[in-house]
């Protein structure tokens, strides 16, 4: 593969959820997904990589599980009811978790090479003509999130990965410039 083919996966890749929730998806292709996650730089070799992979039930009950929470806590009614079924958009649901550290700034440094995994992943479903929507946790229920997942209490959802095969033609997206300030 050439620089100019890595080019074309990191500027093609675009998020949707436009997936089609009955196609599944090979056990091999996630596993590769998640080697692809574990290949991202970390710090002090934490490891801090947490994955649960949710198919079939476990994406409604997760939805039940989170939604009660969010009922719970008072949560509005349209976006409690939502969740009940949200998971089920698509045929597989990573929930990507960071591992905490033994500092605060490992904890943050852990976070950053989780996030650097999901790009990882990202790419790669590009590269595999699959599609993914990273997403962030509902506020407030992150302890109902690592109970599910068997996480550690202490571990952090850093994003839940809509994950599938794709029901429409991908669409190019023209992204602004970064902001940049070259110094010399
Ligand atoms: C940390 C993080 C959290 C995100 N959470 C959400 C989310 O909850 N819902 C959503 O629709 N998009 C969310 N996004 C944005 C999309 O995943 C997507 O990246 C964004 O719409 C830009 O589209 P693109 O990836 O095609 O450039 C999140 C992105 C990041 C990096």
């Amino acid at each position: 593969m050439s620089a100019d083919d890595i080019e074309r996966i990191i500027h093609s890749r675009i998020s949707a959820m436009t997936i089609d929730r009955d196609k599944p998806v090979a056990h091999d292709i996630i596993e590769r997904l998640l080697l692809a996650a574990q290949a991202a730089p970390n710090h002090r070799k934490t490891r801090p990589l947490r994955v649960a992979v949710l198919q079939d039930d476990a994406r409604p009950r997760f939805g039940e599980a989170v939604a009660d929470a969010m009922q719970t806590q008072g949560d509005d009614q349209i976006k409690v009811d939502k969740t009940r079924t949200k998971y089920g958009r698509a045929p597989v649901v990573l929930v990507v978790a960071s591992a905490v550290g033994a500092s605060e700034l490992e904890t943050e440094e852990n976070r950053y090479a989780v996030a650097a995994g999901i790009q990882n992943m990202l790419l790669l479903i590009d590269a595999l003509g699959m599609t993914a929507l990273w997403s962030t946790p509902a506020k407030g229920t992150h302890s109902t999130m690592t109970q599910f997942c068997q996480f550690d209490d202490t571990d952090h959802v850093v994003g839940i990965v809509y994950l599938g095969w794709g029901t429409r033609e991908a669409v190019t997206k023209d992204r602004p410039a970064p902001v940049v300030h070259w110094l010399t």
